[in-house]
């Protein structure tokens, strides 16, 4: 049976807060009416008036057209009761995130709008076919997961409930287009794609600083300038502040049954309990000063250079990046098939500490030091440098400054199991292949939703094929062999893909329309 498409007009707002007035104006300005309805009447006029001073706003900065804003103020209207959004095409919900609560209201509204109207949720973290359960009709029950603000950020989740009709989801995909906005096709799974997909960054930054590895200003520093993503972990945390993501992190994991791929960190629970929530109330992981972040500074590199170096062999394209650097700061090379008594050594690991880089080797642990080669190491904006418990300090600082040579700063970490960058960027590839894997959203669509919704440089699919899909499985297999934990174990996903040389954002080949495989 096909079912009729849903035309989408007159849209409800339920919950006039700071995601509802955003979908209103996304709406009003694609030309929808406007239903506000809030069980705080004064929130429905705060809302209008909020939109009456960004149409005047983005009027003044010459955005938009003073005809377009008064007539996208004409279309939303404000509602007494429920039963006034009866005329309604779509109800979206915004209210608060509690199961029962919505339950209710949906309930409510089932008996007050016709047959055809679509009810969606803007849940972030409720179960979309639990809140459909309610209804006598579950099929018109959808997810229709905006972000905050929503008229910056421009992608939303629909997510199909177990018992959700799919022309239903197509209309709301439909509808999202015409508001000016990407949407992503999810399945009803914890967290569905960007909550789920952020997992990574987050949890595997807490575990490195909670190992002691490097400050969080330097983790930071690290993720921003050497892998190239917008903001480091704990800026991130600061960003969102630790009220809001404490409890997302902890209800992921334990609605996943305590996947140790998303274990969380005593260290956020305790600063939570301390109220250093982040920037919104002036420390976090940083201090603000007048809404300004303070960042420790760097000291500043050593500068006398090792007598000579040996690279090891072990890694051909990493150590002929190293060699450039070498020669690039004049300092000679030890060709020697094991390292002279007075060279440094230099290691490039992957998915190793620099310990069992040196074990591996045999090589003098207290005249270790490993480069992250991951991310191209000559042109790059930062490098990172660890150490073996047993590295003196004079072959740390030769190395230091050895590679900060020219110019480029340098962090050095104590022993990691896949550095810094290493084993956060392998984690967020990881999950993103296991967010494929099942089968939560096509994979074009999570590279979609995490580059447009947590403003990743490239999607985790893209970013694995990027660096390397066996680079990769590479740096996962040692961190789980070194340290033993299972949320290091290569999601299926990507080992098949790695194994047979196959992109990431692939799905099985005998899957694909006669179309699609002809290309
Ligand atoms: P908010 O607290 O700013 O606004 C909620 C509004 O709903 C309030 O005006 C309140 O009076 C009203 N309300 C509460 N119960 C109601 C009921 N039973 N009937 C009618 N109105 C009711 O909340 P916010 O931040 O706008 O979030 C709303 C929803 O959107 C939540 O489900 C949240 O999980 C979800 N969401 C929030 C995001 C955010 O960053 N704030 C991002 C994505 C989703």
């Amino acid at each position: 049976m096909t079912s009729r498409p849903y035309s989408i007009e007159t849209i409800g707002i339920v919950g006039t807060g700071a995601m509802g007035r955003g979908i209103a104006q996304i709406a009003a300005l694609a030309g929808l009416n406007v239903r506000l309805y809030d069980t705080n009447p004064a929130a429905i006029g705060a809302a209008r008036d909020y939109l009456a001073e960004t149409f005047a706003k983005l009027t003044e900065k010459g955005k938009l057209e003073h005809a377009r804003a008064l007539a996208a103020l004409a279309c939303v209207t404000g509602a007494q009761t429920v039963g006034e959004l009866a005329g309604c095409d779509l109800v979206i919900e915004a209210i608060v995130e509690n199961l029962d609560v919505k339950r209710t209201l949906f309930r409510e509204l089932e008996a007050v709008v016709g047959d055809r109207c679509v009810l969606a949720s803007n849940t972030s973290s409720l179960s979309i076919t639990a809140i459909a359960a309610a209804c006598t009709d579950p099929s018109r029950v959808v997810g229709y997961h905006f972000f905050n603000p929503v008229p910056l950020m421009k992608v939303v989740e629909v997510i199909d409930g177990l018992r959700g009709d799919p022309a239903v989801g197509d209309a709301l995909m439909g509808l999202a287009r015409r508001m000016g906005h990407t949407p992503v096709r999810a399945k009803d799974m914890p967290g569905f794609i960007v909550n789920h997909a952020g997992r990574g960054m987050n949890t595997e930054g807490l575990r490195i600083a909670g190992e002691g590895v490097a400050s969080f200003a330097d983790i930071d520093r690290i993720m921003r300038e050497q892998a190239g993503f917008r903001l480091g972990p704990f800026e991130l945390l600061d960003l969102t502040a630790l009220d809001v993501s404490h409890p997302v992190m902890e209800s992921i994991y334990h609605q996943f049954y305590e996947e140790p791929r998303f274990t969380p960190s005593p260290i956020t629970g305790t600063r939570l309990a301390g109220g250093l929530l982040g920037r919104k109330v002036g420390e976090g992981f940083y201090r603000y000063v007048d809404g300004k972040q303070q960042v420790p500074p760097e000291a500043p590199a050593p500068t006398a250079l090792p007598a000579r170096v040996w690279v090891s062999r072990q890694q051909a394209c990493a150590r002929d990046a190293v060699l450039q650097l070498v020669a690039k700061a004049g300092v000679p090379l030890d060709e020697g098939d094991a390292p002279a008594a007075d060279s440094l050594i230099v290691v490039t690991p992957f998915g190793l500490d620099a310990t069992t880089a040196a074990v591996d080797e045999n090589l003098d642990a207290r005249r270790v030091v490993a480069i992250d080669a991951l991310f191209p190491l000559v042109g790059a904006k930062r490098r990172t440098l660890m150490t073996t418990p047993a590295t003196t300090r004079d072959v740390r600082d030769a190395a230091h400054a050895l590679f900060a040579a020219d110019g480029v700063p340098v962090t050095v970490i104590h022993d990691s199991t896949g550095f810094v960058a290493q084993r956060v960027v392998a984690t967020i590839v990881n999950i993103g292949c296991d967010i494929a894997q099942r089968q939560i959203a096509s994979p074009q669509d999570i590279d979609l939703a995490v580059t447009l919704g947590l403003g990743y440089p490239r999607g985790p699919l893209a970013l694995g094929d990027a660096l390397g899909a066996s680079t990769i499985l590479t740096i996962l297999r040692n961190l789980s062999r070194v340290l033993g934990d299972p949320r290091y174990r290569p999601s299926p996903w990507l080992a098949r893909r790695a194994q047979l040389g196959l992109s990431l954002t692939q799905g099985d080949a005998a899957d694909a329309s006669t179309q699609g495989s002809q290309q």
